[in-house]
């Protein structure tokens, strides 16, 4: 008998309830201080797994609680939101998916792992894979934007980087692919709100990503805390049990999200806490995260009758297959052992400013703003993320400290030791205090450049934090607006950088600024990797990962939207269009400046015709006419002009980077086969339709910026 099978032969229903249960210790929140009951419950086999415990003494020393003191001696699971980094933060996942390259995506998580697995964790609660569409929810900043194939992409990058080499691995995480499904749908872009949308979205945009994780491995899912339709995910049997398992094949753990099982009754689907917990676990849900409604539930379920020990025991299983596969039978001790050495932290800090340079997307640069010239003697930095560590995180900033997160002012100081960088806040970043900035101003008069540093607060997105206007919070345009009338009268460059955890409806800001760079929130080189691009040290590469609006009243608006039959004609009244605001966003998905000058020419395709299995290869040549060496993104779009189902006006398919000199040339090559071409029919099934597809490559989700080809698609 396998040593699962045996533990279940005797395992008590307190026990097996146990193991259904993760509790948090609470520790991230209040510092050291290990809620005293856990440990009681613990040894009782209570409690089996835990959640926001760090550090490897802490977590050993709840580990041998259940090891040394409970009657099985059942290791504990441990996980936490190891979101992008543990104690080093990588940029938000927003900002990285503006990197267009799952290698990097794949490196921080993997990294990420080491860190977390140093510190005694087995498991994180990422990655998070909401294609999210309306930027006033805010968590859409742990997610990978607008484009349900960049998510696919990132999920299949992310859990590879967590999961690495296999479970067992002493430096490898299991990965929770959350939050199942279509949580970035929520009504009005209010977190926490109800879903309501179509099955033909369902299935082609938000059940994408998922697919991807559950292909690359992931060990865990988690439901969100949404309805969808109707149906709150936690006990949403249709999706979990007969997509997720039945469909897919998913054997993985389902965990729950905080309290959500209990919040089922909230969601008026269940009367009481047994009700509750018998629709989760019939649904599929494994673990109970922090409602413990199947401690204190599944009792009364099952003398009532609408659960069965095999149920049970079916998710104590599976609890206990990952715990077996994550090697915590044999060596429960295995993570958190060795102490990582101070070179391995110093190379994962290089990778931090690599690929936060990399994130930071330049919307704006006239006149040749940017790069700033070296020999620029006095430098004005305004603005209150100037010299801001602890916002340099962003959401989720695991088990970082607030300090210890390199500044733009460090940045620059450090890039720039002949210059005089005179720095003030100005104003705050939220609240009505105009009081600092007169000083500000002040500090701009003998300025060869200014640096305003303007944005959201960290907080500001994320978990319940959803924002109804989009604007620079608190007095930051005031500031702005005095800094650009002072400039103007004094010629001198603005340059603004943004932080946000979305793109922020600022218009006028970008209109009068000489320079824009998004930051989103570049975690912990953010200082070093803004001072690599302002100095050009680094070109930047990043490109937007959502569609950015101009105006809120345009949300939610995104590339992949279905032509209307009454397209916008300036001609013509009754068409598609908004009588107080353009159609296009301010700028398209994809954009973002590099300081190279691209073109591209001689599109061209490896065949004319293919059926399905087939693979074409499509090819365009690309030179920069540009003065400085930079990288461009590319993107391969298609689209299917007539189909029984009507297609999408644009379809990502591939993106692809080339690096090239001034003056220098090369080719980007796609792979697209012909089965990325079907799409779901009426019925909601795959079909394969003969017809002409539109090949479009190029540097974003603008038709206008795109070479077209064509292919046939035969039977
Ligand atoms: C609630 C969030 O929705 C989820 O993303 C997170 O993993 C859990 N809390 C645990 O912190």
């Amino acid at each position: 008998m396998s040593l699962v099978d045996s533990l279940i032969e005797r395992m008590s229903l307190t026990e097996k309830l146990g193991q259904l249960t993760m509790t948090a210790c609470g520790q991230a929140v209040t510092g050291p201080t290990i809620a005293g009951d856990s440990t009681e419950a613990i040894k009782s086999g209570a409690i089996g797994n835990l959640l926001n415990l760090v550090g490897a003494a802490n977590v050993h020393d709840m580990q041998r609680l259940a090891v040394d003191e409970s009657r099985l001696g059942i290791p504990l699971l441990i996980g936490y939101d190891v979101i992008h980094g543990h104690r080093t933060l990588f940029p938000i996942p927003l900002g990285e998916a503006s990197l267009f390259d799952p290698e990097a995506w794949a490196s921080s998580a993997r990294e990420s792992a080491k860190e977390a697995a140093a510190d005694g964790l087995a498991m994180t609660f990422a990655p998070m894979l909401d294609v999210a569409r309306d930027p006033r929810w805010g968590r859409g900043a742990e997610g990978p934007g607008e484009d349900p194939f960049v998510a696919a992409c990132m999920a299949e990058a992310k859990v590879r980087g967590f999961q690495g080499g296999g479970l067992t691995h002493a430096d490898c995480l299991a990965s929770v692919a959350k939050h199942f499904c279509a949580y970035g749908g929520v009504t009005a872009g209010r977190d926490y709100a109800p879903v309501d949308i179509s099955e033909r979205t369902l299935h082609e945009v938000h059940l994408l990503p998922f697919a991807a994780a559950v292909a690359a491995g992931a060990a865990a899912i988690m439901p969100a805390f949404t309805d969808l339709n109707g149906v709150p995910m936690t006990a949403n049997k249709v999706l979990l049990r007969d997509w997720l398992r039945g469909r897919l094949g998913f054997d993985g753990l389902i965990i729950s999200d905080y309290n959500a099982i209990a919040e089922l009754i909230r969601h008026g689907i269940a009367a009481d806490l047994a009700d509750a917990a018998a629709l989760a676990l019939k649904a599929g849900v494994d673990i109970d995260m922090m409602a413990d409604a199947y401690r204190r539930g599944l009792p009364l379920a099952l003398k009532r009758g609408t659960v069965s020990m095999a149920e049970i025991d079916e998710s104590v299983r599976r609890v206990l297959i990952l715990k077996e596969r994550l090697g915590l039978f044999d060596d429960p001790y295995r993570r958190g052992k060795v102490r990582e050495s101070a070179a391995a932290l110093e190379k994962r800090r290089g990778l931090a400013r690599h690929i936060a340079t990399r994130s930071i997307v330049m919307l704006k640069n006239d006149g040749d703003a940017l790069p700033l010239r070296r020999s620029v003697r006095r430098l004005a930095l305004l603005g209150p993320l100037t010299d801001a560590s602890a916002e340099m995180r962003g959401v989720w900033w695991g088990a970082a400290a607030p300090e210890g997160h390199v500044t733009v002012l460090q940045g620059l100081r450090t890039a720039l030791p002949e210059s005089q960088i005179l720095q003030a806040d100005g104003v705050a970043i939220d609240g009505a205090d105009t009081g600092g900035l007169s000083a500000a101003l002040r500090l701009c008069e003998s300025a060869d450049a200014i640096i305003l540093c303007l944005g959201e607060a960290a907080v500001m997105s994320g978990e319940a934090a959803s924002r109804a206007h989009l604007g620079l919070p608190g007095m930051q345009r005031q500031l702005a607006e005095a800094v650009f009338e002072q400039a103007q009268r004094a010629s001198i460059p603005v340059i603004v950088i943004l932080f946000s955890g979305r793109p922020l409806i600022v218009p006028w800001l970008v209109e009068k600024a000489n320079a824009v760079l998004a930051a989103w929130f570049p975690g912990s080189e953010a200082g070093h990797a803004l001072a690599d691009v302002i100095t050009g040290r680094q070109g930047p590469s990043g490109r937007t990962p959502v569609t950015w609006p101009r105006a809120l009243g345009q949300v939610p608006i995104f590339f992949g939207e279905r032509p209307s039959g009454r397209p916008f004609d300036s001609h013509d009244r009754f068409t598609s269009k908004y009588l107080d605001v353009a159609n296009e966003p301010l700028f398209p998905f994809g954009f973002g400046l590099t300081y190279g000058r691209f073109e591209l020419s001689n599109l061209r395709l490896s065949r004319a015709a293919i059926a399905l299995g087939d693979v074409l290869t499509v090819q365009v040549d690309v030179i920069n006419r540009g003065a400085r060496e930079a990288q461009e993104t590319l993107f391969l779009f298609t689209h299917d002009k007539i189909a029984s189902v009507s297609r999408p006006k644009l379809e990502l398919k591939g993106f692809g980077k080339i690096e090239l000199r001034p003056g220098g040339s090369g080719t980007v090559t796609f792979s697209l086969g012909a089965a990325e071409l079907r799409f779901l029919g009426m019925a909601l099934e795959p079909v394969f339709e003969p017809g002409e597809i539109e090949i479009l490559v190029g540097p974003c989700a603008d038709r206008t910026q795109l070479q077209v080809a064509s292919v046939q698609l035969v039977a």
